[in-house]
């Protein structure tokens, strides 16, 4: 997506340098600072910092990892303890041990003079299925919009509800929750978003700066607010993204996420989720019972980031003296309250045999 004129990917190869460069995402909307990843403890803290963030870009972040780990050393032994530095980063978000998985399965076989190559080249494409992933995505998506489009009055916007970003500074490019969006805006579909601030972290300021970029009407709220606008019928439907999709489609995604569901449920809002299929953990059925939840430092909800009155960017503590912090960062939304999931290859329902049918070779081998 575009970010003053300029293509950006959250992501890219600097192929002179033989190096990563990531957006630090801790800095916006309010800097745009490029970061260069050199060693696999810049890769381990781009992801627990969350530099990088949101379930398939830290996938593609560790492939980029590993690739770095094999030129450093391919032996099995370097193989393995690097996927183990990887994988504990962050807990919640199957992305991550999917592309790690991926790798290491692909790069056993290889003879370890070749392996360095092998994995950069992995890499590149697990970051370039993921833009492809996400556009089509955004095409299923479109035409769900498209669909509610046709029932309103002419030029009466769809209004949209998403929560955190899962947009495409979440994946490589396009996102998945804001890649319907993004397609129907440029179809001309009239649009407009509700988008959760999203505490502790404020994913929302994401998503506004990417809508914002793009001239996507839209509006940044608090948390609470999507119960109210939704019994005043303000939202025609609910879109979000999710780090980790069980097998019969319950949906692990940031917290606060199943209260929306709840909310929608009880108004009559349709609640789609956008699922690429890398987020689908086939091993796993009851979400609230196995996915492991992070709990993040209490300092993220005990302090707040944001702009000073000097423009600079500056932390300040919203709670008293010693008060202690909770911080989970995800929650699980049981399959019941999802009217739909929305993957690269369709729409299904949140069921064991909606998610089957469209991705049957991955359901037979679990
Ligand atoms: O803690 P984060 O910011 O990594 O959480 C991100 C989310 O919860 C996103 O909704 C999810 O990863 C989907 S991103 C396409």
């Amino acid at each position: 997506m575009k970010v003053n004129g300029k293509h950006y990917r959250s992501l890219w190869w600097v192929e002179s340098r033989g190096e990563l460069e990531i957006i630090d995402q801790r800095w916006l909307p309010h800097d745009f600072r490029i970061e260069a990843l050199t060693t696999m403890q810049d890769y381990a803290d781009a992801i627990v910092e969350m530099r990088v963030r949101g379930a398939p870009l830290i996938g593609a972040t560790a492939a980029y990892g590993m690739a770095l780990a094999m030129a450093q050393d391919p032996s099995d032994a370097n193989m393995d303890k690097s996927w183990d530095f990887l994988d504990r980063t962050r807990p919640t978000a199957i992305n991550l041990r999917w592309a790690l998985n991926r790798c290491r399965e692909a790069l056993r076989p290889v003879a370890e003079g070749n392996r360095a190559d092998v994995a950069l080249k992995l890499a590149h494409e697990i970051a370039d299925e993921d833009v492809d992933i996400c556009h089509s995505i955004g095409q299923h998506g479109l035409a769900l919009i498209r669909e509610i489009a046709a029932k309103k009055p002419v030029g009466e916007p769809v209004r949209i509800l998403t929560h955190c970003n899962a947009g495409w500074l979440a994946t490589v490019d396009w996102g998945t929750a804001t890649s319907p969006m993004y397609q129907a805006f440029d179809a001309g579909i009239p649009l407009h978003v509700w988008v959760d601030e999203t505490r502790p972290r404020n994913q929302g300021a994401l998503t506004s700066w990417e809508l914002g970029s793009h001239g996507i009407p839209h509006k940044y709220i608090v948390d609470n607010a999507g119960g109210h606008l939704m019994q005043h019928g303000l939202v025609d439907l609910v879109i979000v993204g999710t780090d980790r999709t069980t097998r019969r489609g319950d949906v692990c995604n940031k917290i606060g996420t199943y209260l929306k569901a709840l909310a929608a449920h009880d108004n009559g809002v349709p609640f789609y989720v956008a699922l690429p299929s890398p987020t689908i953990d086939w091993t796993v059925d009851d979400g609230v019972a196995e996915i492991p939840i992070e709990e993040r430092d209490a300092f993220e909800v005990t302090h707040v980031q944001g702009l000073n009155a000097d423009g600079k960017i500056s932390t300040v503590q919203v709670s008293p003296n010693g008060t202690q912090g909770g911080n989970p960062a995800f929650d699980v939304t049981p399959n019941r309250l999802v009217t739909g999931l929305i993957t690269e290859r369709g729409v299904c329902a949140a069921t064991p045999e909606g998610l089957a049918a469209l991705f049957p070779e991955m359901a037979k081998v679990s």
